[in-house]
């Protein structure tokens, strides 16, 4: 079967850059910076960019470009007995991609708020009216009727964008990068001239290096560094296989990484801009007006919004839509990412894998839906990231530092780039980031086993969070003795 391939080089850096900058930047980005202390994070964060993002950028799009396969076809080519490991990679993508649909089944909802002003003027209470956010993970609630048919729509778009594949994806990402890019910068500027935006703002850029000691910033920073840059799910593998033979690695791998951390850092202006402008009118300090966590945009934009002197709906239809496409070409990334997997194995129809994978992510994020919903997304994200992504990037950079040998893949990249990478490159594989992600790892283990996350119930955090790590390993296994179908 010919492989797809993107159409021009734009083309994939546009689809790359439309993975990369999603959510991540304007929704996790700002909550995460803001639980880990704002500026303290912000350095962390480009530590992390420099030293494991943009050399696993160019790893993931050197593996793809190579092997010319999806993530677990690339590790099968490295050693047959490998396959389980790109497996693991699609499967930390496809858990994501579940509990992605629901933000944007959020931002959904939003917009349509918007328009009927449903927020009114207080925005908390109404992200607690939409979630039906119970008291904790075992009290379920009820099923949240709009945000099941957000959720519904967010699917269909997602598989409409995809439809033909790395053809229509390509198209797409001129509008899905476009558009958001031009909304962020409205809001970034009517977030930094809000009254008491610079208060939001010095918590955001003056960092306390004190918060450099602890372990958990620096955690944080490095997933989500591998978060936002969609490495480790298999999706930037499965992009570097669809470039065409002559194309640049590290000149992209560097423009798609800067720009993403360029998106995040406005996005970062923005929100804190807001929350600036929030603790001016609340009177509280920045680090408390607002609580912490996946609702954080949910509950300082509409703030903004709806203190706007003028035009407030349109400023939320576009804020939400703004969201919405942000996040639709990171949604479909992921998707693509599982179908390459399970195509290049398996030989089926590029339509019936993208429809099957789709229906399978609706029917398991159906419990997202109820009211106690938001608390098993809390805990499925923080253990997908702490632990899923990070074991498996710490094996690929020991897989290709160690076992193929990252001086071969540092030659093969070379050999297709205007720009050479060179010996920081090895050791940044081989050496630094293995024994930075090896503590992190640690570190949350031994904070683990102290107290659960969050302060959930230990039985919440074994069902949504450990189970769902130690199957990973489990089903990749399986998946790999599925026997595979010849072309
Ligand atoms: N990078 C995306 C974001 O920052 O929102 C999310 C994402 C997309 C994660 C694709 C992983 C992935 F494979």
């Amino acid at each position: 079967m010919l492989r797809d391939r993107w159409d021009s080089r734009t083309a994939f850096v546009l689809a790359s850059i439309g993975s990369a900058i999603g959510l991540g930047n304007v929704w996790r980005f700002p909550y995460v910076c803001y639980a880990n202390g704002g500026g303290a994070f912000l350095l962390a964060y480009l530590v992390a960019l420099f030293i494991a993002g943009i050399p696993l950028l160019i790893l993931e799009f050197g593996l793809g470009h190579k092997m010319n396969g999806s993530a677990p076809q690339s590790f099968f080519k490295v050693k047959k007995s490998y396959e389980w490991m790109g497996w693991m990679a699609i499967l930390v993508g496809f858990f994501i991609v579940c509990y992605y649909a629901i933000i944007m089944s959020y931002c959904f909802n939003y917009g349509i708020a918007a328009v009927t002003q449903a927020w009114g003027n207080n925005p908390q209470e109404y992200f607690d009216k939409l979630t039906g956010i119970t008291s904790g993970p075992f009290e379920m609630g009820s099923i949240r009727g709009p945000v099941i048919m957000g959720l519904l729509l967010s699917w269909i778009a997602i598989v409409l964008c995809i439809w033909k594949g790395a053809k229509t994806v390509g198209k797409v990402v001129y509008f899905t990068v476009l558009i958001p890019w031009f909304l962020l910068i409205v809001f970034v500027v009517r977030g930094v001239t809000l009254p008491g935006a610079i208060q939001g703002l010095n918590y955001y850029l003056t960092p306390d290096f004190s918060k450099l000691l602890e372990p958990q910033v620096w955690l944080a920073a490095f997933t989500q560094v591998f978060f936002s840059f969609s490495i480790g799910f298999g999706v930037m593998i499965a992009y570097g296989s669809f470039l065409p033979r002559d194309s640049d690695i590290v000149n992209n791998a560097f423009i798609i990484g800067l720009c993403d951390a360029g998106t995040a850092f406005l996005g970062g202006l923005a929100v804190f801009g807001a929350l600036g402008y929030h603790s001016f009118i609340t009177g509280k300090p920045v680090e408390a007006v607002v609580s912490a966590g996946p609702g954080l945009v949910f509950v300082t934009y509409p703030a903004i919004i709806s203190n706007l002197p003028f035009w407030q709906p349109l400023f939320g239809v576009l804020f939400f839509l703004m969201l919405l496409t942000l996040a639709i070409d990171s949604a479909f990334s992921l998707v693509e990412g599982v179908a390459a997997g399970v195509q290049d194995k398996w030989k089926l129809s590029h339509r019936t894998v993208n429809i099957s994978v789709a229906l399978l992510a609706f029917g398991l994020a159906i419990p997202l839906t109820f009211g106690g919903g938001l608390h098993w997304l809390d805990i499925v994200d923080r253990f997908m990231t702490q632990f899923g992504l990070i074991s498996i990037v710490l094996i690929e950079c020991l897989v290709i530092g160690y076992i193929y040998g990252s001086r071969k893949m540092k030659e093969y990249v070379n050999s297709q780039s205007e720009f050479s990478v060179r010996g920081w490159w090895d050791i940044f594989i081989k050496v630094v980031t293995p024994i930075v992600l090896l503590f992190l790892i640690a570190m949350e283990v031994i904070a683990r086993v102290k107290s659960s996350y969050g302060g959930y119930p230990r039985g919440a955090e074994f069902i949504g969070g450990w189970l769902v790590v130690i199957l990973i390993p489990v089903v990749g296994f399986i998946l790999m003795k599925i026997k595979r179908v010849e072309a």
